[in-house]
């Protein structure tokens, strides 16, 4: 039995300055009339009823959620948690495992899923699912790996090993242990993994059964573990079904990434390619546009005299690059970013000293 989990409490700190935590990137219309959370909710319709689908968001946010889901049916409000605050996706994945086995036990698959990405072929992504839930069914924490194609410090890398032997209905899919698991490195190090052929990005969806995330975390992170659990017991006592803030608040906030896969042995990868992309960077919105015969690509009023491989976007003044190269210079009423294109983990660093001056 798969559950699909979306995680959708994120801000984007990587598109600063145009995505901030009142209006997320994933609520936002990026794909055609839809947000890319209501992509992501229909894409899951391909393994579960919407029913069955677990969405966990901020309570801040619920009133937008709510709306975008419901939209595409009211089935998507069944399975709703709400957090008071975000405490990253080690807190939400976990919370989430909870829910799920209580509904459907401890044994049910849970198909994680960020909100945040574009996902072209979607009948591939439902059949790599459905193997990796056969995978995750012989006790094994399954990432997606997709072939990499630039130095992304954004992502995290995966080192695959030799094959397991569980074969697939379709006989396309295989599934490899991992050896390493690297979250987020250095460009040097994103460099250097690129070059040498031998790592995968990791997608950022997972599967898994809920008691093994839960056994797992519990191995890792224990004191975590055992906070998710009593604040799960909160919230099947409170009336409006939020967990209590001052003990959610006190989560620890780490990602799942941290948490748990880079530090568990039973990691699987099941290398594919669903024409996935995170639009969760510059650079990646920068390989999705068009671009004029010297690489810029400008979205607003923007004008370039010998520079090239830019991105450029402006809401409110013209901006005029001379003579650079691989910048995002991204102009909004909120700031100004200059950086590396290629960097985007530099961009998050920036948020987190404009978080922590307030
Ligand atoms: N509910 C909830 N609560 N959701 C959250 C929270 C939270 O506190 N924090 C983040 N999310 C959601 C985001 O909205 C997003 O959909 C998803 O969880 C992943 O969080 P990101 O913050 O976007 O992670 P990332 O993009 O930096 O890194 C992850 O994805 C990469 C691929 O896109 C990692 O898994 C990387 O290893 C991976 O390469
Ligand atoms: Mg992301």
């Amino acid at each position: 039995l798969i559950v699909p989990v979306i995680l959708a409490g994120g801000s984007g700190t990587r598109l600063w300055p145009l995505s901030r935590s009142a209006f997320p990137k994933h609520l936002v219309e990026l794909v055609g009339d839809s947000s890319l959370l209501q992509a992501t909710a229909k894409r899951m319709l391909d393994v579960a009823p919407a029913e069955r689908v677990v969405t966990i968001a901020a309570a801040g946010q619920a009133i937008l959620v709510r709306r975008q889901l419901a939209e595409l049916g009211s089935g998507f409000l069944s399975n709703l948690l709400l957090e008071p605050e975000p405490r990253n996706t080690a807190a939400a994945v976990a919370l989430a495992a909870h829910q799920v086995k209580a509904r459907w036990g401890g044994e049910a698959i849970m198909w994680v899923c960020p909100s945040d990405h574009l996902v072209l072929d979607v009948p591939a992504l439902a059949e790599a699912a459905r193997f990796g839930a056969t995978v995750a069914a012989t006790g094994r924490l399954v990432t997606f790996g997709i072939k990499p194609s630039r130095p992304e410090t954004g992502f995290g890398w995966i080192a695959a090993g030799p094959a397991l032997d569980i074969q697939a209905a379709d006989g396309v899919h295989r599934a490899y242990e991992v050896e390493r698991f690297v979250e987020k490195p250095p460009l040097a190090e994103a460099e250097r993994m690129l070059a040498s052929g031998a790592y995968l990005w990791n997608s950022g969806m997972f599967l898994f059964s809920a008691e093994l995330l839960l056994s797992e975390l519990e191995s890792f992170e224990p004191s975590l573990a055992a906070a998710v659990s009593d604040v799960f017991a909160t919230m099947q006592t409170s009336p409006d079904g939020l967990p209590d803030s001052i003990k959610f608040s006190q989560l620890l906030s780490t990602p799942i990434d941290k948490a748990v896969m880079e530090r568990s042995r039973k990691i699987a990868v099941v290398p594919t390619d669903p024409e996935w992309s995170d639009v969760g960077s510059w650079r990646a919105i920068y390989d999705l546009l068009p671009k004029d015969a010297n690489g810029n690509a400008v979205q607003g009023d923007g004008i370039v005299e010998g520079a090239s491989n830019n991105l450029i976007r402006t809401e409110h003044r013209l901006v005029a690059l001379a003579g650079v190269s691989g910048l995002a210079v991204i102009e909004t009423a909120d700031g100004i970013l200059i950086g590396d294109l290629d960097d985007s983990n530099a961009v998050r660093g920036v948020v987190g000293q404009l978080v922590k001056a307030g």
